[in-house]
Formats: structure tokens, C-alpha cells, sequence
């Protein structure tokens, strides 16, 4: 089975960083067993896409909770499915901690990427799983991915155990279904392998800024 990888710049980078980014990664090197997905910044989109070779896949970062329409300084699941994502992450907890976003809120972007056909990469933390499943419709969550990020291991380099990981993985499948589950928050060259033997892959945020990180990342699909 293929296992995601998922670049997130967060709010990094610039045009230059693009170029340079695009121009080291190696997309002859991806793994056929791996699903490889960036997610730049917004006003970085349209740029990653025109240098974009498949089997790249973009994604967004958020997307609005509302269709398209008088939201000012929102960018909607339309106009991403338009320029060429087919993923967006919702949900992180840096949207949930510094923008106050609401499980309800998570519930409406879920709603908004689904209607468009984007495929929803909902993050979460242990905490508050079932709050957020309880504020999801039923009909939505068979087409979700999700990431269990713990709010410690993110940007901290301290990952979390291998066995803490198994345990939040088995209980969001029990509470989600069979969605992939992916695990976020410190992930590296070295760390990534013991990830991917028990989950369906990884969302990687600083090491993903790096192309050649990232690289080496990807390349433990190989392994698998
Ligand atoms: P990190 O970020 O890899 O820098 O910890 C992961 C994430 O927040 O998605």
C-alpha cells in the first residue's frame, strides 16, 4: 500500500525559495509506492504548480469555511480545486491555537474541500478526538485522511514514541474506520522509517523546507 508524504512549508518561503526547492527535489527518485504532497503557502500555489511534475501532488494549507462569495481575505475549496490542489490540510493545530479555530469551524473547511473534491487532511490530537468527530457528519468521514500530530512533538524535535504513535493510530481507525492515518510533529530522515512501519505515512513540516531532507524522507518509501 502506497504511504503519504506531506511537505508542509507552513508560512515559510518565498518565490526564490521555490525555484531552489524545485530545482533540487528529485522526482525521478519518488518511490512508486509513495503519494508525495507540498503544501506551500497560498501565494505560493500557483507557482509550485507550474514547476509541478507528476507524481507531485499539490495541497493547500486551510481553505475557507464558506463557498465562494463576500468573505473577505478568504480562499475557498473552489478556487483551490481551480488552481490545481487536489489535498488541504485542516485543522492544524497552529489554526486551532493562534486563529481560534473551532471544531465546528474544522467541520465547515471539511465540508467546503468534500463538496469541491478535495481530499481533507484533518490534524488532531489526542485530546480532542471525539469532540471533533462528534462535530464531523457521519457522511463525511470515509473521505478523510487524518494526522495525529501531537501538540509536544510539533517543531520541537522531540517525535513521539513508536508506541504512543500505534495507540492513537488504532484508536482514531476505531473511532474514523479504515482512513489512512498519518503521523506529524518532528519527523526526519531517521525517524521517519519507524513511523511508516505503523502508520500510512507522514506530514512533515520542518524537514520538508529542505528539499534535500525532504529527499531522504521520501526515500524510506523504498524501504518499505
Ligand atoms: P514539524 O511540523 O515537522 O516541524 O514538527 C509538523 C507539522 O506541524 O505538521
Amino acid at each position: 500500500m502506497s504511504k503519504f508524504f506531506v511537505a508542509n512549508w507552513k508560512s515559510n518561503k518565498t518565490l526564490t525559495g521555490v525555484a531552489e526547492w524545485i530545482g533540487t527535489f528529485q522526482v525521478a527518485d519518488i518511490p512508486e509506492s509513495a503519494e508525495v504532497i507540498i503544501a506551500p503557502p497560498f501565494q505560493l500555489l500557483s507557482e509550485v504548480k507550474q514547476h509541478l511534475e507528476a507524481p507531485l501532488k499539490l495541497a493547500a494549507q486551510d481553505v475557507s469555511a464558506f463557498p465562494m462569495g463576500s468573505y473577505t481575505g478568504a480562499v475557498n475549496a473552489q478556487q483551490l480545486k481551480d488552481i490545481g490542489c487536489e489535498y488541504v490540510i485542516v485543522g492544524h493545530s497552529e489554526r486551532r491555537r493562534y486563529f481560534h479555530e473551532t471544531h465546528a469551524d474544522v467541520a465547515n473547511k471539511i465540508q467546503q474541500a468534500l463538496t469541491n473534491n478535495l481530499k481533507p487532511i484533518v490534524c488532531l490530537d489526542e485530546d480532542y478526538i471525539d469532540q471533533q468527530v462528534a462535530a464531523l457528519e457521519n457522511k463525511d468521514i470515509p473521505g478523510l485522511i487524518v494526522a495525529y500530530e501531537p501538540l509536544e512533538a510539533i517543531g520541537s524535535g522531540n517525535n513521539a514514541p513508536a508506541d504512543q504513535v500505534s495507540r492513537v493510530v488504532a484508536k482514531i481507525k476505531s473511532v474514523f474506520g479504515e482512513v489512512p492515518v498519518l503521523y506529524g510533529g518532528s519527523v526526519d530522515e531517521r525517524s521517519v522509517h519507524e513511523y511508516l512501519l505503523i502508520t500510512d505515512g507522514v506530514l512533515v513540516g520542518g524537514a520538508s523546507l529542505e528539499a534535500e531532507s525532504f529527499q531522504s524522507i521520501v526515500a524510506a518509501a523504498k524501504l518499505e
